[in-house]
């Protein structure tokens, strides 16, 4: 069994209030919300005022996941919205350390995020102050787009580098998620599954998200 965390990013923007009004009550345990700013990853999505605005109709927890640029910088604003998962990329942090430290002091789980391309040993020696580890499963930037194969078996890799380190960080996989790759996922160790376009691009999300969540 899986953890879901549905992707607004792929949610209809003029009826916000009723695509949440769903997720509220499907058995989704999260809300990711993607922040962009057009410099880390090659677009922008949404920010504070419009995520203050979800979070007043949001009925489960925030996943927060920030492509961005420092982010080092908005850890009390995203603690003032009451989120429950604050994300960092990996590839964003000078003093990752210092973040994740900075989070969790704020009372957020820490997760640390991996662009494609970042192995996972990089996560040595900084396993043990994560609460949470996110695999890109594509480049950050869009919904909608075909799944990296290769993060199967990188998920199978953290598994065991977290397996090693005696710790209970949650894997947790973005981007190309759907029931078929969600299978492979959590078989290789996925605890947290996002999907955006699996489930409002499906005929009935509720019933996506229990598939997913049925994984
Ligand atoms: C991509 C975002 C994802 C995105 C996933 O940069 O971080 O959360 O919404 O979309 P799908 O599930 O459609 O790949
Ligand atoms: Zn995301």
């Amino acid at each position: 069994m899986a953890m879901v965390s549905p992707s607004l990013l792929s949610a209809d923007f003029g009826n916000l209030e009723r695509d949440i009004a769903m997720l509220n009550q499907s058995e989704c345990d999260w809300f990711h919300l993607d922040v962009m700013d057009g410099v880390f990853v090659p677009n922008i999505s949404f920010g504070f005022p419009v995520m203050e605005a979800m979070k007043q109709h949001a009925k489960k927890p925030l996943d927060v996941h920030l492509m961005i640029v420092e982010p080092q910088k908005f850890v009390k604003q995203v603690a003032a919205l009451g989120a429950k998962v604050m994300n960092v990329h990996y590839e964003a942090c000078n003093h990752l350390h210092r973040v994740l430290q900075q989070i969790k002091a704020e009372g957020m789980m820490a997760g640390v995020t991996l662009n494609p391309h970042t192995p996972v040993n990089v996560l040595e020696d900084i396993i043990c102050e994560a609460d949470l580890v996110m695999l890109m499963g594509v480049n950050p930037g869009f919904g909608g787009q075909k799944f990296i194969e290769h993060t199967v078996d990188k998920t199978r890799r953290l598994r065991e580098l977290i397996d090693k380190s005696g710790s209970r960080v949650l894997i947790e996989i973005d981007g190309g998620v759907n029931r078929e790759t969600g299978r492979r996922l959590v078989e290789a160790g996925a605890d947290v599954l996002v999907a955006g376009s699996a489930v409002f691009g499906a005929a009935d999300p509720q019933e996506e998200i229990h598939a997913l969540r049925s994984l």
